[in-house]
């Protein structure tokens, strides 16, 4: 019989710990709890150890191609695929950092869209058939938050393309990197990361269902 598998990133704390616990109470099949950091994901292995219950781990760095490439291997060798696939991870600068809004920017989109897109590349071909993929966005993931009109139309564009998607992250980080980011695209990178999220899960819905079309 085929072990089922679900994965969560960034499952060492909040919300995808929480999914994980979850997981563990309904989910018929293995969960992998991954962290970036071991200490951390054993850590949180131990504590839901102490509610009876057993996740696997896995150390996954999801900014790391090499990372999320051994972890797919070793999955596709014990396993054959994932069923669940949990795009958690991710980072927000706090409200009142000090960081230049540029690095905000370049490490919030690199994190939250760039390494989720890049996860997603590496781990789909191993999605077993009906297996379920869940990008966490946000509500400030919602396109209402992106302050430029002319912007907001280029990401609702049915037509959209991944490449182009990434095209308008680019341009914000050169926006951000010029300082002339606010008008059209607001002050929050995070905002931004979570925007690109949602867009691209409605892309890969999209290219899920053209398949074979
Ligand atoms: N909290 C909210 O109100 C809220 C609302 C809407 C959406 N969300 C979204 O929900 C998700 C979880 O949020 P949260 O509040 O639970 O955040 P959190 O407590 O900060 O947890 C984020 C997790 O992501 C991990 N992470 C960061 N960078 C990583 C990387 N490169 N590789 C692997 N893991 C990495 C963190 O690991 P470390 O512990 O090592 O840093 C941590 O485990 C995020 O996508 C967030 O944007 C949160």
């Amino acid at each position: 019989m085929v072990t089922k598998v679900a994965v969560v990133t960034g499952a060492n704390k909040g919300i995808g710990f929480a999914i994980v616990r979850g997981l563990c109470k309904r989910f018929d099949g293995v969960v992998y709890l991954t962290s970036r950091d071991e200490t951390r994901g054993e850590n949180a292995v131990i504590q839901l150890s102490k509610e009876g219950l057993h996740p696997k781990y896995y150390q996954l760095d999801i900014t790391s191609v090499k990372s999320v490439e051994k972890f797919r291997d070793y999955i596709k060798k014990e396993y054959g695929g994932i069923d669940i696939l949990v795009n958690n991870a991710a980072i927000a600068f706090n409200n009142n950092t000090k960081e230049p809004v540029t690095v905000q920017a370049e490490q919030t989109l690199f994190v939250n869209y760039f390494s989720l897109l890049s996860t997603c590349e590496i781990l789909f071909p191993i999605l077993r058939n009906g297996a379920r993929v869940v990008n966490i966005s946000s509500s400030c993931g919602h396109l209402t938050q992106i302050p430029g009109v002319a912007l907001r139309n280029r990401f609702k564009d049915p037509n959209l393309t991944i490449e182009q998607l990434g095209e308008l992250m680019q341009e914000y980080i050169e926006a951000a990197r010029k300082g002339t980011q606010v008008a059209e695209w607001g002050n929050s990178s995070y905002v931004v990361s979570k925007v690109g999220v949602t867009a691209l899960t409605k892309i890969q819905q999209r290219m899920y269902n053209d398949r074979g079309k």
